[in-house]
């Protein structure tokens, strides 16, 4: 339906964006529900005044008569309103739900915002600078960090945005429909080359997505970047992988729950292991002492701290395929099923 509404702006910019994910087509449709309905009610309104202003004006009648209301009438127009405004309230809050919980089996990919670029890593070991490559017909989850300032991550024509904000982790998903190229902009000022902050969302057949995916990435997959990186950092000397050494051992640790030594468990997801790498001090696991890990925040780069989670993650083989870290093969025209893919550290 959008194609009438097409009103190009310049060039690649129409007013109406094409809908081109799952949750665009279904975001579009409540817009104009809403859109709809106010119009409805607007024209309504504003024909009732000028009729009202018409018919009853002084000239017509002098003396005007008190008229004491309707119940029927009031009940009228108050219920039915409520009415169509709890069908917004129920489709806005099942879209806003569902864009809140991710298919489990969505892809992930990762994106760092920074000025003034949108650096992408791929599970596979590929990186990008302003380009995003993804399969038609799978979900995707964007995992997103910031390594300066306030940035926001946004495909109009999948009706996704989402700040990302320095210090945690951000994220969001979609569902590409159709093939195709398409704008992502970052939609918060930060700073002098925001508005170069702009680059392409690449969505492909899944046989040209499997062919451009299957070079993977110059040095190897995210896992085994991890995995120098750990090395490189000196982590394997305290994380020992097969015996306990001085800091807990971390195989199989991913997404599992984690004593902590004021009493809490916390789950090791993402979130916890960023911020126990950066601030190792912030939760201390049970039986072990603070202070014996140094503190890596500002020596370790959001994308690094991305690597070395993927590579967390592949210690632990329960993890479902889509959560993996490293794949040996490129992601193929099934990319979120089979088999667990890591293989170098077992
Ligand atoms: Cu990044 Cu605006």
């Amino acid at each position: 339906m959008h194609n009438f509404l097409m009103v190009p702006l310049y060039g690649d910019l129409p007013l109406f964006p094409p809908i081109a994910s799952k949750q665009a087509g279904e975001i579009n449709s409540l817009y104009w529900f809403i859109s709809a309905v106010s119009i409805i009610m607007t024209v309504l309104i504003f024909a009732c005044i000028v009729l009202f202003a018409w018919k009853y004006q002084r000239r017509r009648h002098a003396h005007a008569t008190q008229i004491e209301g309707s119940t029927r009438l009031e009940l009228t127009w108050s219920i039915l309103p409520f009415l169509v405004m709890l069908i917004m309230f129920a489709w806005g809050a099942k879209l806003y739900y569902a864009a809140e919980h991710p298919p489990k089996d969505a892809m992930e990919i990762f994106v760092t915002g920074k000025q003034w670029m949108w650096k992408i890593q791929y599970p596979n070991g590929i990186r990008e600078i302003n380009a995003l490559h993804v399969p038609v017909g799978h979900p995707v989850k964007l995992t997103m960090a910031s390594e300066d300032v306030i940035h926001s991550f946004s495909v109009p024509a999948f009706f996704v945005r989402h700040d990302v904000i320095p210090g945690h982790y951000d994220s969001l998903w979609f569902m590409p429909t159709k093939v195709g190229r398409y704008h992502l902009f970052c939609t918060e000022y930060c700073g002098n080359g925001h508005a170069a902050m702009i680059g392409w969302v690449y969505v492909m057949s899944d046989e040209d997505y499997a062919k451009w995916a299957s070079g993977g990435g110059a040095q190897g997959s995210l896992a085994e970047q991890g995995q120098a990186l750990f090395q490189q950092f000196g982590c394997a000397t305290c994380h020992l992988l097969d015996t306990q050494g001085r800091c807990p051992n971390l195989r199989g640790l991913y997404n599992k729950p984690v004593q902590l030594n004021d009493g809490r468990t916390v789950i090791a997801d993402d979130a916890y292991l960023r911020e126990s790498i950066l601030d190792p001090n912030a939760k201390i696991v049970a039986g072990f002492e603070p202070n014996v890990m140094p503190n890596f925040k500002g020596q370790v780069s959001e994308e690094n701290v991305i690597a070395l989670i993927a590579y967390i993650k592949s210690l632990s083989p329960t993890t479902p395929a889509s959560q993996q870290g490293p794949q040996q093969r490129p992601l193929s025209a099934t990319p979120l099923k089979g088999p667990a893919l890591a293989s170098h550290t077992r």
